[in-house]
């Protein structure tokens, strides 16, 4: 059963309570937080305000997906938010060692995420040190984009990489998830999927939620 991650970039801001309470209601696991810079990414959504609301709110685990450059300065702040785990680009940190060294001396779970076109061979020295691996599966920086095809096969050569180093890694993929290439996300090796349209612009977003969790059971 796969772990449910909404991702709040697509709900309604005028409606953020709303959206809390349907989503800890639902069978969702995470709250999903997509914190854009405008420079790592073209988009700016939201900070440090915003992020300390939802997790006063949430009664889930709250999962920090920072998409901005030199994500280390931030660490601190997003811990103090309410984060649980906070991942960073791999493309967006220079001593990227270090800046997950200072996510799990805060107590927290420490996340890398790749970009497309960032091979997943690029993470053999560091497996070992992180809890999650985010795949995206689009270009980073908004919501409701279409799901990048290849990106699947990421998701298969990340599980192998995660089998053959005994890494404890959990995958995540991120963009352009709905209900019809989920299973096979799934079956590729996917721990966690991240949604937001797909979830916050269904007709009826907790049965949706919870259609999500029954793949792969
Ligand atoms: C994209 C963000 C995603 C995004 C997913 O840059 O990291 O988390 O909100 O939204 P959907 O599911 O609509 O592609
Ligand atoms: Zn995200």
């Amino acid at each position: 059963m796969p772990i449910i991650a909404p991702s709040f970039l697509a709900a309604n801001f005028l409606q953020l309570s709303e959206a809390c309470e349907m989503v800890n209601q639902s069978e969702a696991d995470w709250y999903h937080l997509d914190v854009m810079d405008g420079d790592f990414v073209p988009n700016i959504s939201f900070g440090q305000p915003v992020v300390t609301a939802l997790c006063k709110a949430s009664k889930k685990l709250n999962d920090v997906h920072l998409m901005v450059q030199k994500p280390e300065r931030y660490i601190q702040d997003f811990a103090k938010c309410g984060a649980h785990n906070i991942t960073v680009h791999f493309e967006a940190s220079t001593h990227l060692l270090r800046t997950i060294d200072a996510i799990h001396e805060l107590g927290l779970q420490a996340g890398v995420a790749l970009n497309p076109h960032t091979p997943v061979h690029q993470l053999l020295d560091i497996i070992h040190e992180v809890e999650l691996v985010c795949v995206m599966s689009v270009n980073p920086g908004f919501g409701g984009q279409q799901f990048i095809p290849y990106t699947l096969q990421k998701v298969q050569m990340l599980k192998e990489l995660i089998l053959n180093t005994e890494s404890k890694a959990l995958i995540q993929v991120d963009g352009g998830v709905t209900l019809e290439n989920a299973g096979g996300l799934v079956a590729a090796g996917a721990d966690i999927l991240v949604a937001g349209s797909s979830i916050f612009n269904a007709s009826n977003p907790m049965a949706t939620i919870a259609q999500f969790k029954q793949f792969g059971k």
